[in-house]
Parts: C-alpha cells; sequence; structure tokens
C-alpha cells in the first residue's frame, strides 16, 4: 500500500512526513485554491519539503487536449522531480493522456466514478487512476465496489496503471479499498491519524506506563 497526502498545506504535509511513511502529496485546484497563494510557490515549497524521489501530483485546468497538453508539458518542465500530470477524464482528457504519455510524461487519470472511466484512461496510458470513493458514495454509489472492479479489471487485462483511491471522509472506506487491492490511497492527515487510532491503544499504553511506574517509578529503560 502507498501512502499519499491529499493536501497542499505545507505544515500537514511537514508533520505526516516525519510521522509517515508517505511517498507522495496529491493536489487539485480546490485544495490549491484554499492556500490563497501563488500556485508554484505552493509547489516548491512542498517538493522542499517531500523530496525530488516523491511522487508529486499537480492538476491541469484545461478543457480542450490542446490546452491540458500544453499545461502538463509546463508543468512537467518548471516542477522540479517525481512529477505526474493530473487529468480528469473527459474524452478530451483522454486524448491528452495519449498525447503527454507517448512523450513520456507520467500521467494520473482523475475525477474517476466508474470503472468503465478508469479502464480508458489505464488503455490511453495512465501510470495512475484516482477513483473518487466519498463522491460515488454520496450519490448513493458503492465507492469500494468501483475500486474493487478496478482492480478486477486492471488484473484481467493485465494493466500496470496503478489505483490511487482517493475523496474519503473515513477510515471503513479506506480499509474497503485496502482489502480490495487498491495499490494507493490519498488521504489527508486527520485520516492518516486516524487510521492508527483506537481506545484500547490507548489504554494498552496507559496500563503499560502504570505498571511500570509501579515498580520502577519514573525511572526511564534509558535514561
Ligand atoms: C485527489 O486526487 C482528489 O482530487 C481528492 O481526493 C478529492 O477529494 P474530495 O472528494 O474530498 O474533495
Amino acid at each position: 500500500m502507498q501512502y499519499l497526502l491529499d493536501t497542499a498545506d505545507v505544515q500537514a504535509i511537514q508533520r505526516a512526513y516525519d510521522l509517515y511513511p508517505v511517498c507522495g502529496v496529491t493536489t487539485n485546484p480546490t485544495i490549491i485554491a484554499k492556500e490563497n497563494r501563488p500556485f508554484f510557490e505552493i509547489l516548491r515549497d512542498i517538493r522542499n519539503i517531500i523530496g525530488n524521489a516523491s511522487m508529486l501530483h499537480v492538476q491541469t485546468l484545461g478543457k480542450t487536449a490542446a490546452e491540458i497538453v500544453k499545461e502538463g508539458e509546463y508543468l512537467h518542465e518548471i516542477v522540479a522531480g517525481n512529477i505526474y500530470v493530473k487529468i480528469p477524464v473527459t474524452a478530451e482528457g483522454i486524448k491528452a493522456i495519449k498525447i503527454l504519455t507517448s512523450k513520456e510524461i507520467q500521467v494520473t487519470a482523475t475525477a474517476i466514478l466508474t470503472a468503465q472511466q478508469a479502464l480508458m484512461a489505464a488503455v490511453a496510458g495512465a501510470s495512475y487512476v484516482a477513483p473518487y470513493v466519498n463522491r460515488i458514495d454520496n450519490i448513493a454509489g458503492d465507492g469500494v465496489g468501483v475500486v474493487a472492479e478496478i482492480v478486477e479489471l486492471f488484473n484481467t487485462y493485465k494493466l500496470e496503471t496503478k489505483v490511487l483511491a482517493a475523496s474519503f471522509k473515513n477510515i471503513q472506506q479506506i480499509h474497503g479499498v485496502a482489502l480490495a487491492g487498491a495499490h494507493s490511497v490519498t488521504i489527508n492527515g486527520e485520516l492518516m491519524d486516524g487510521l492508527l487510532q483506537h481506545p484500547l491503544t490507548d489504554w494498552s499504553i496507559d496500563r503499560f506506563s502504570c505498571d511500570w511506574e509501579g515498580v520502577y517509578g519514573k525511572n526511564k529503560l534509558v535514561s
């Protein structure tokens, strides 16, 4: 399982990179706009924290293939390190995915709500597809089910494209896509913390401390 961070908040990125086995950051225009400062300054600050080897997924805004390709090429040229150009799965987006991947620019197909969108994007050459689990659930769909279908299709057709499940609101959704065989999840820092939280873990740790202190007082294992 690859864990990525779905945020452009540099403090949250710094904290999560310190604590967790994170291998990349994903952004979209909404996430970037929340920071309310220059776009390329945000990307530069993120890159300085995560290093050149970490994946940085950055979304295009163009509507036509020509616009998307122009933006993708620019991002590829200007952003240092391991970059993936995120492209929504419209018909023009698929055309842009074909063009950019033929130039060996790595692409993540995004805004995926169905398994057929993911299959088309993978055949077009995308390295990752990003199904929006919670947005599917929000319209009475089955987000985890769609991810499971995508994993199955990629296995059936022996496609190397990875599933980067996105758009989560709770741990159950993350657990579901992990069981379904998603290669990666992109989540915010709170959900990453949530993956570890359990009241009985806290209780157990308190109990260990209490039992230890009952015999050894405040002495540490190593002083
Ligand atoms: C990431 O690539 C997606 O853009 C993101 O996870 C969407 O999340 P949201 O549905 O919580 O906005």
